[in-house]
């Protein structure tokens, strides 16, 4: 290499390496629980008024604020700028003049006392040249979030409920999504499972469903032909159906409404317009979203149906081509080759991976997928006949179809709960993945989205997993806001530690470093151990436990000298919980 293009790389690494460290920085990441009836203060306000100011709303004739700022400053729009700036130092330089401005804006918004908006839309024609009738549209509507977290009834609509009283229903969603769920402290009602996926479900899968594709050419050099998906339920009301939306486009299928706006069908979308060849999706959903989306169950079994029916070449229709495959192997019917609904029997839910994990009842990780397929292999839909099928148990059919999958996924809408703040992610896209594992002898590729980021991101696991332990359980700023918590922050640092396990177990997907840091992080820090220990001495010895049980288990490769001291310290906080002097 010449000097120039030694140059041209470093460069280029920089840039990279710089772009890392935004995505880290600009993570929204929650910093202590949330306090029943508390409203948030200051600056988890202004990132959260942030966030509900990057989206269009075009139902309320709403622009992202950052798309506004773009385009005052004569720059191509916000989407555009993320995905230029890892290339381009220039757009770099743009992008975060975007956000420097947005930024202030908001922060002029909560400061100035009297007219916040005016300040606001001051600063932004100032600066930006936004229009003021665009941006005071934007701040009217962060008012009005603003005053409706501020007047928080959760404590009021508890004791409400416990008096028997009558309690006003509202949406359940992510309140970036869907600001309309405020005021909380209400009843939370679900959707009508006949308008899901709804159009903006539709609009907004699109995009995420071609990155997801995108990535793994990126990944593979060609598009997967199965792919397992995880669909949950309360996902799906807050979104109305938007990893359902996701599904309909992998197949290339729209949803058709009848004459009362319900989605009981789907139209073909047709190759050239699809411009890839439809992919097959075997879902594995959630008994949560069993129960509540009957209806939706049906069309996703229908839209499998009618594109395994299709007259198109094998190479362009994956679900045809296994199913004719699986036809003519088995000699079975359509009505057993193109199966791809699964949950748990009527009245089961969830996968118990979960407590296998976390009770360590297990010798081989083989076990974990396999108990996986055991809770998941019911199948739902209706026959050629019309005759509803659901819940028939179809171990076979399960382990057929996952015998084909290249690639495993689940769509995160939301910044609130992440893949280690709750165990339910590991049992699903842990546990599929290590069932795909042990029918394939491979480990399929894992990715999972980020739907709410503005570019339609779509992550590896792997990359997910470190992004979640930079930005929460390594972050001072997350587990000293734990720690405010006393007994609860240990059990919540603990539960990360062990999720973060959890996906080490279920798919071989943490680092060394990870382990090693949070190590040197909670236990080898004295002054740290000591505060665990103090706060809640049963969660500390969990944690230790689990660090022992990621060495044991090969999934660390700690220093002897490290092992050595963490079985110190188990040791004494054993004794110390049975009262043994020490
Ligand atoms: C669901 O919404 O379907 C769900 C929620 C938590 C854990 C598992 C499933
Ligand atoms: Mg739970």
């Amino acid at each position: 290499m010449d000097s120039n293009s030694v140059n041209n790389e470093r460069d280029r690494r920089v840039l990279e390496l710089y772009e890392k460290v935004l995505e880290i920085e600009q993570r929204l990441i929650p910093t202590g629980l949330h306090v029943f009836g508390q409203t948030p203060d200051d600056p988890e306000l202004g990132d959260l008024l942030r966030m509900v100011a990057s989206f269009d709303r075009p139902e309320l004739d709403i622009r992202s604020l950052p798309d506004l700022v773009a385009e005052g400053l004569g720059f191509a729009d916000y989407s555009t700028l993320l995905k230029a700036s890892a290339a381009s130092e220039e757009r770099l330089r743009e992008r975060e003049k975007v956000e420097a401005i947005v930024r202030g804006a908001i922060e002029s918004f909560l400061d100035s006392r009297g007219s916040r908006i005016e300040a606001a839309v001051d600063l932004l024609w100032a600066e930006a040249s936004v229009p003021g009738e665009q941006s005071r549209k934007v701040f009217d509507l962060l008012a009005n979030i603003r005053g409706q977290l501020e007047n928080n009834r959760e404590l009021d609509g508890l004791t409400r409920a416990l008096r028997g009283e009558y309690i006003e229903p509202g949406p359940g969603a992510d309140i970036i999504q869907n600001p309309n769920i405020l005021p909380t402290g209400r009843n939370t009602h679900a959707v009508n499972p006949y308008s899901v996926p709804s159009a903006s479900a539709m609009r907004r899968a699109e995009p995420v469903a071609n990155a997801l594709l995108d990535r793994h050419r990126e990944e593979a050099g060609r598009y997967p032909e199965t792919i397992a998906m995880v669909l949950w339920g309360i996902d799906n009301i807050k979104t109305e159906g938007e990893a359902v939306a996701q599904v309909l486009w992998l197949l290339g299928v729209s949803p058709r409404r009848d004459a009362m706006n319900r989605a009981t069908d789907v139209d073909v979308i047709p190759l050239e317009r699809l411009g890839r060849p439809r992919i097959d999706v075997v879902m594995t959903v959630s008994g949560i979203f069993r129960d509540l989306f009957g209806a939706t169950m049906t069309l996703l079994d229908t839209a499998v149906r009618r594109v395994a029916s299709l007259d198109e070449p094998a190479e362009m229709n994956f679900i045809k081509k296994h199913s004719d495959l699986q036809m003519n192997e088995s000699e079975c019917s359509i009505d057993e080759a193109a199966v791809r609904v699964f949950s748990n029997a009527a009245g089961n839910y969830g996968t118990n991976v979960n407590f296998m994990v976390l009770e360590s009842q297990w010798d081989d990780s083989g076990e974990l997928g396999d108990l996986f397929i055991t809770r998941k292999c019911f199948a739902y839909g209706r026959d050629s006949q019309g005759r509803n099928f659901d819940g028939r148990e179809s171990r076979k059919l399960l382990e057929r179809a996952l015998s084909r999958v290249e690639v495993t996924y689940q769509n995160i809408d939301t910044t609130e709960v992440g893949i280690t703040d709750v165990d339910h992610y590991f049992e699903y896209l842990g546990g599929v993945s290590k069932a795909v594992e042990k029918q394939t002898g491979a480990r399929p590729a894992i990715y999972l989205s980020d739907s709410l980021s503005p570019g339609a991101k779509v992550r590896t696991l792997e990359e997910t997993v470190r992004l979640e332990s930079r930005t929460k359980m390594l972050n001072p700023k997350w587990f000293e806001g734990m720690l405010r918590h006393g007994f609860s922050g240990v059990a919540e640092i603990e539960h990360h530690v062990t999720n973060t396990f959890g996906w080490s177990a279920t798919a071989g997907a943490v680092d060394d470093w990870v382990y090693d840091e949070v190590a040197a992080t909670f236990v080898l820090d004295e002054e740290m151990l000591e505060r665990l220990r103090s706060l809640n001495p049963h969660s500390a010895r969990t944690l230790v436990g689990r660090l022992l049980e990621a060495s044991g288990r090969g999934f660390w490769k700690a220093e002897q000298s490290v092992l050595d001291k963490l079985q110190d310290v188990l040791g004494n906080l054993e004794d110390r919980l049975e009262g043994v002097a020490g």
